[in-house]
């Protein structure tokens, strides 16, 4: 199986978590892009947020009914890609860029459920950590988060410039703190499994599941 056959998959399986009434957060990516195609071949009545621009334009397409994230934060579903899974249900997310809106959707959500393909499983995360910054005092910032380079896209919807940290993980939960207090960072791509409720993964043809932190901590 393909790793595209795979992501479709896992998107297949999340598109089924989609009921009637639910405010559902969608992340960004190729994986995600699966899940708007099968949430558009369903009846479902639900009501989405999205992550991105690119994001909320797919899910439009698809006759999908998108609402800005704000007139009532709390969601009770999102389902996002990620770039790396390790075996504690640490993720590090954010080539896409859109990290900091993924980070907002995924922490104001009851269950979060991300959806990979079997590459993305890891026994231990590495770089590159996806960080974004304020452009205001940008080389300084980049100068504390050495040893970083600054990713040549646009900026974030929201104005911040997109880093990629190259250091060593070895600690996810010890780097997440100092790039959180580093000043000038935004946010950063490393998600604690305090956030993960569960991981969809598409392994050939099958889809296993990962209970990370349960569904309704
Ligand atoms: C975007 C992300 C994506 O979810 C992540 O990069 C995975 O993307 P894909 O599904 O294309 O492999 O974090 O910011």
């Amino acid at each position: 199986m393909s790793r595209e056959a795979e992501k479709r998959l896992a998107a297949a399986k999340a598109a089924t978590l989609v009921e009637d009434s639910m405010r559902v957060g969608l992340g960004t990516g190729s994986t995600t892009a699966y899940l708007l195609a099968e949430l558009g071949a369903r009846p479902v009545r639900a009501v989405f947020v999205a992550t991105s621009p690119a994001t909320e334009q797919a899910a439009r397409s698809f006759g999908l009914e998108v609402e800005p994230f704000g007139a009532n934060a709390r969601l009770d579903l999102a389902i996002d890609g990620a770039d790396q899974v390790d075996e504690d249900g640490w993720l590090i997310k954010g080539a896409g860029g859109a990290l900091t809106r993924e980070k907002l959707v995924a922490a104001s959500t009851d269950r979060f459920v991300v959806i990979v393909d079997s590459s993305k499983l890891v026994a231990s995360l590495h770089a590159p950590v996806p960080v974004e910054i304020l452009a205001f005092g940008a080389s300084s910032t980049l100068h504390r988060l050495a040893p970083c380079e600054l990713r040549d896209v646009a900026p974030s919807p929201d104005g911040g410039l997109i880093v990629d940290y190259l250091g060593e993980v070895h600690e996810p939960g010890a780097l997440a703190s100092r790039l959180s207090t580093t000043p000038g960072v935004v946010e950063h791509g490393l998600f604690a499994p305090s956030l993960v409720s569960e991981v969809l993964v598409g392994i050939g043809e099958t889809v296993r599941r990962m209970v990370v932190r349960g569904e309704h901590d």
